[in-house]
């Protein structure tokens, strides 16, 4: 897939990866981090355990055991997923993303160490996902409510990266509930969210009673009509994922509808704003899209035909090498390595670290050097 020259450039950031996650793991060995403060990382575990985020940290460990072979990764992982076990005890704060918490953290230790409270933990989490299906609807509900608003329809597009948790289950168990829920709802979501040109929405909210599209909301994009960009990646990598899963065709095209629509809108420079539909001021914009998108359009590239390999890759590569010239910090004056995530265009924050961003900008360079561990 790649020439002499990106297979050099691939090696020269694995070597910048390791060599700042040596230091920054020993820094934060005891933290759940989500962003940094003044160059520091937080830490969630004290603030926030149920935060969606938490099982990210465990994830960047367990990557770099994987290149590594250190076990100090291990035990840094481990330590986080010991304290996500106060997210089960408390529930209320746990909805959909129990698959962005517990697939980096206790499925990729059951996979590498075989540590049964860890498949415990996993398959717990898979049975609150699958609960939280709406059979009228056909979708996975996405929260809770929200500050008294009624959110009992609502299912959101980065789902499709919780849903791996469901496949795994299945695979792991014997038992196919897990992923007929977890096709039910790609395939309500492959209708109900993405748009004729290949984008997708954020949130639609269905009928909970009767099921169908009641409507759809902006959510962290710039409107109801817009196109915001990590909504555009978790469906990119998301489809492509459950392609991967269960061989449904229809999950690659998906996927790749989308990322067309992606890559035809990747600008000049490389940098992906927040929501493609934004208006040109202010430039707002979202390193952690460009990451987890880079990381989907490799998936598609390994399954399509030769001659269409290149296309994917080199978009790809784009995102990743603009990631890497102009938004990543490789010195010693941050924890964090990637600059400049949003969280949502109309929240007051941007411009800041988020710890998934780092976390699929490694794992994008991994999936670039063959050697992914694969933890959707
Ligand atoms: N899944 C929430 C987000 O991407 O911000």
């Amino acid at each position: 897939m790649l020439n002499a020259s990106e297979q050099q450039w691939v090696e020269a950031v694995l070597n910048k990866l390791v060599t700042k996650m040596e230091w920054v793991s020993d820094k934060s060995r005891d933290k759940i981090p989500y962003t940094t403060i003044n160059g520091t990382h937080d830490d969630r575990s004290l603030t926030d355990i149920d935060w969606w985020t938490n099982g990210i940290w465990g994830g960047m460990m367990w990557l770099m055991h994987h290149v590594t072979g250190d076990n100090k990764y291990k035990e840094i992982a481990e330590i986080s997923e010991d304290k996500l076990d106060e997210c089960f005890r408390r529930f209320y704060g746990l909805h959909h993303d129990v698959g962005f918490m517990w697939l980096p953290t206790s499925v990729a230790r059951y996979r590498v160490t075989n540590h049964p409270e860890s498949r415990k933990r996993a398959l717990h989490a898979a049975n609150l996902l699958a609960g939280r299906f709406n059979l009228a609807g056909g979708f996975i509900r996405a929260w809770n409510d929200i500050d008294g608003e009624d959110c009992r329809g609502w299912a959101i597009i980065d789902c499709m990266l919780n849903l791996p948790l469901l496949y795994w289950a299945s695979k792991e168990s014997g038992d196919p509930r897990f992923t007929q829920i977890a096709m039910k709802h790609a395939d309500t979501a492959m209708i109900a969210f993405v748009r004729p040109d290949g984008s997708v929405h954020h949130i639609v909210e269905f009928d909970p009673f009767q099921g169908g599209v009641v409507r759809t909301h902006g959510g962290q994009g710039y409107g109801v009509d817009s196109s915001w960009t990590r909504g555009q990646a978790w469906g990119l990598y998301g489809f492509i994922m459950s392609y991967l899963h269960t061989q449904k065709e229809q999950y690659l095209h998906t996927s790749q509808r989308i990322a067309h629509y992606f890559m035809s809108n990747i600008p000049d420079n490389g940098i992906i704003p927040i929501d493609f539909r934004q208006p040109k001021e202010p430039a707002y914009e979202d390193s952690t899209a460009a990451a987890i998108a880079a990381c989907g359009l490799i998936e598609i590239a390994k399954v399509v035909p030769p001659l269409e390999q290149d296309t994917y890759v080199k978009a790809a590569l784009k995102l990743l090498k603009t990631l890497d010239d102009h938004r990543c910090d490789w010195t010693a004056s941050t924890d964090s390595i990637l600059l400049k995530g949003s969280e949502a265009y109309h929240r007051e924050n941007h411009h800041s670290a988020i710890i998934y961003g780092d976390y699929f900008f490694m794992e994008a360079v991994m999936k670039l050097k063959g050697n992914d561990l694969y933890l959707w």
